[in-house]
């Protein structure tokens, strides 16, 4: 390499050439250029760094001014990058103002809600409805014994829906692992329904009027039909007051029917037999279809059966430490899949638990 020292006049022309060269590129430069241009003029091996080094050979009279416009020339080419760097920021937020521009009057993108299932919609529209007559809410426990869904209820030792066949027992502890799985001693089991409740209402709110709806599911041993589930929910209720008669259980439930079904529905009592009732019904609305004509969603009947209702016996109400003397009491313990069925027509209560929601987005 040619180790030939540069004159005063070669490093002044060399100094300009760096200045026109960086004046000229500059302004379309991009950023990816202004970092090429740095290193190629000011980095540690670039054109300006290596015309400095040049100075300490220039004779000692001729070095302050070549030096000064070296400065000169540095500052400018640094200059000239910052202010290209500056000028290329500014471009980049003005693209992104306008590219990222959000337009806040556009309407918004639709999400989509779900809805209660309807059994659960039914249940909150009884619960609304039964409100609306002072009715309030009082729970029990889904696991109860023998006292509480029974024998409270006056239901007799023979009763059949005591059979093993008719309600799930836990077993006796240790009976299952042995082999040989025997109801547990003390009764246990999953409440076969809500009327249990009754018993529990009245002892917890001792004191008459009572009026209590108790929402809850129920298990029984039933096979699935298109009116059965071995798990299904009831709407039970109970009023407890000084002189309620039978007047009063048909006005009660027939607004209820009319106010969930619309006013068209009738409703229709027979005479049944519960033991914790007397007189006992079994309670049926038109159907809502054939609007009581007869069709294949009632079987030809022009009725569907919702559950059963009565006056509270004397021994229930005694069980749950209120005067018979003094007061009367009327009952009733509803399906709800049902009365969701009878609401919406469907034909099989089934479709409820089958969480389909080609049938769930219907509603
Ligand atoms: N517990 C009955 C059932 O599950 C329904 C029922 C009938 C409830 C008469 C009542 C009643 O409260 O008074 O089939």
């Amino acid at each position: 390499m040619a180790t030939e020292p540069m004159t005063a006049a070669d490093l002044r022309s060399a100094l300009e050439r760096v200045r026109a060269e960086v004046r000229q590129g500059v302004d379309r430069a991009t950023a990816a250029d202004l970092e090429a241009l740095r290193i190629r003029v000011l980095g540690r091996s670039g054109e300006l760094t290596v015309l400095l080094r040049q100075l300490g050979s220039l004779d000692a009279s001729e070095r302050p001014a070549i030096g000064a416009l070296a400065n000169e020339v540095r500052r400018e080419v640094e200059d000239a990058i910052a202010a290209r760097t500056a000028a290329l920021h500014s471009g980049d937020l003005e693209h992104r103002l306008t590219s990222e521009r959000i337009d806040l009057t556009a309407p918004g993108l639709p999400v989509r809600v779900g809805h209660l299932h309807p059994t659960l919609t039914v249940e909150r529209e009884l619960r609304e409805i039964l409100h609306g007559f002072g009715f309030e809410v009082f729970e029990g426990p889904e696991i109860e014994d023998d006292w509480w869904n029974f024998e409270a209820l006056n239901i007799p030792p023979d009763h059949p829906a005591r059979d093993l066949w008719d309600t799930l027992y836990v077993a006796e502890p240790g009976s299952w692992e042995a082999g040989a799985p025997r109801p547990a001693e003390d009764g246990t089991i999953l409440r076969t329904h809500t009327s249990p409740v009754q018993i529990r209402a009245m002892e917890r709110l001792q004191q008459p009027p009572i009026y209590v709806i108790v929402p809850g599911r129920v298990y029984r041993r039933d096979a699935s039909d298109p009116s059965h589930n071995p798990t299904f929910m009831q709407l039970e209720g109970l009023a407890v007051d000084e002189g309620l008669t039978v007047g009063d259980l048909k006005g009660t439930l027939t607004y209820m029917c009319q106010s969930l079904f619309g006013p068209e529905r009738r409703i229709r009592m027979r005479p049944h037999n519960f033991s914790y009732t007397e007189p006992s019904f079994e309670f049926d609305s038109s159907c809502g279809i054939c609007g009581g004509a007869g069709c294949r969603f009632c079987g030809g009947d022009g009725w569907l059966e919702i559950g059963g209702c009565g006056m509270v016996h004397p021994t229930v109400l005694r069980n749950g430490g209120i005067d018979p003397e003094r007061y009367s009491g009327y009952a009733w313990g509803f399906g709800i899949e049902r009365m969701a069925a009878l609401k919406y027509n469907v034909p099989d209560i089934r479709y409820f638990y089958e969480n389909d929601v080609r049938f769930l987005e219907t509603f």
